[in-house]
């Protein structure tokens, strides 16, 4: 096809192949994964589609596999705590009200709306796969899932309490007593929730999805049009951003590389707008955010930080333009989103677009 590639993106594509394998390796490690460290003793350095029944993992996507290292019961403890009320402080909003398991992990609203139907200032993003990002929230302001939880609990656009109101109530709750004693040695505790919760997080995996499989050798878990869509995502530069096993959430980049993304969206710059210069002052951080997963990308409308882009076509389209400084032909937009319908696996053994 002898696209050309920008040499801003091609600068990219070099650092993050060297970012990649660092994560890949460390990931490998605290994973403390067995299929990782098989997947990088089987490198195949120049196959780069799948043979049948030989697994290609030297690509810049890996799959995803469960934690099993996970304790149930924390894990059950986290889930109940997700989506009870309890832990706002009128009692009408879950964590699951703006990360809808059924949905995604996500609320499909431009903004999410929080206790007394207040507004926040920025698209939710989806809890699945959030513990393979290398920080939470689009500005990576929480290093961990734990650390993140402070976030929702203290915004008064979101839950709207503080620890104390939260403890105090689950307290006069026998139930929730009484499963924190058979886990936890000190009870019902700030610590315990937030470790109860991250738990559950971190089970919130999506596995075997058809890209997947097509990694681990199964050529035919995808359709020839997604295959071609993969090579495209590859060709155009894409995979210089969304990559590794969440296909994103591994790099901070501006929105907007390759062109005024904010001037021309034609609304006021808010806040939230500034990305991650809001967490570390400097001025290269205006507009930059985490790369955002694409793993489910097709279930998570609206798209963006600002929730801009309506459909996955509009948000495909912006990334081409002002990512890449490109333009495309609409066949190959279609191909893309196709092979981003192969990235969203499974959770609790179904398929979550199905
Ligand atoms: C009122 C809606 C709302 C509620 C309630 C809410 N969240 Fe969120 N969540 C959001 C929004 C919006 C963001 C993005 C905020 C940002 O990046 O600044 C977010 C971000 C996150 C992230 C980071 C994901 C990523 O990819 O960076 C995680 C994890 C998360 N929430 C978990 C939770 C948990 C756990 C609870 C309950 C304790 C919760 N949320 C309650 C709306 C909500
Ligand atoms: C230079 C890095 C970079 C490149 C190249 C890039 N992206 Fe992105 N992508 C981002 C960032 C950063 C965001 C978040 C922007 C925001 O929210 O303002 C994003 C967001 C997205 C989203 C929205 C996700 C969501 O949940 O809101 C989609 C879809 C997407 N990109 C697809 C693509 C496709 C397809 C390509 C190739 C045509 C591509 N990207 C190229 C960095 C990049």
């Amino acid at each position: 096809m002898g696209l050309p590639i920008h040499p801003r993106v091609l600068a990219l594509i070099c650092c993050s192949i060297v970012v990649l394998a660092t994560f890949a390796l460390y990931y490998g490690k605290i994973n403390g994964n067995n299929h990782a460290d098989e997947q990088f003793n089987n490198l195949q350095p120049d196959s780069s589609r799948p043979v049948l029944g030989q697994a290609v993992l030297d690509q810049p996507i890996q799959p995803i596999f469960m934690d099993d290292r996970l304790d149930k019961n924390k894990v059950a403890l986290g889930e109940l705590l997700f989506h009870d009320p309890i832990l706002s402080a009128d009692n009408t909003v879950t964590c699951a009200s703006c990360h809808n398991l059924a949905a995604g992990g996500s609320d499909n609203r431009v903004q999410s709306i929080g206790i007394k139907n207040r507004l926040g200032n920025i698209n939710s993003p989806t809890v699945f796969n959030s513990s393979l990002n290398i920080a939470q929230f689009w500005d990576g302001r929480a290093d961990t899932l734990e650390e993140q939880i402070d976030g929702p609990v203290h915004n008064e656009e979101e839950l709207g309490t503080n620890w104390l109101q939260i403890t105090a109530k689950l307290k006069n709750e026998r139930h929730y007593t009484k499963l924190f004693n058979k886990i936890y040695s000190d009870g019902i505790s700030e610590n315990n929730i937030k470790d109860a919760i991250a738990s559950f997080e971190r089970s919130l995996l999506t596995v075997n999805s058809p890209f997947d499989k097509y990694l681990l050798g199964d050529t035919s878990a995808i359709s020839e049009n997604a295959i071609k869509g993969y090579d495209k995502f590859k060709e155009y530069g894409c995979i210089a951003c969304h990559q590794g096993s969440n296909v994103g959430g591994n790099l901070y980049q501006p929105m907007g590389l390759m062109g005024n993304y904010f001037k021309e969206r034609e609304t006021e710059i808010s806040s939230a707008d500034l990305g991650r210069h809001n967490v570390t002052g400097l001025e290269e951080d205006k507009f930059v955010f985490r790369v955002p997963s694409l793993r489910l990308s097709t279930l998570t409308a609206p798209y963006f930080h600002d929730g801009s882009a309506k459909t996955l076509k509009d948000a495909v389209q912006v990334m081409i333009k002002y990512q890449l400084g490109r333009q495309a032909p609409e066949e190959d937009e279609d191909l893309i989103i196709e092979f981003l319908h192969t990235l969203v696996g499974e959770y609790k053994g179904r398929r979550l677009d199905q």
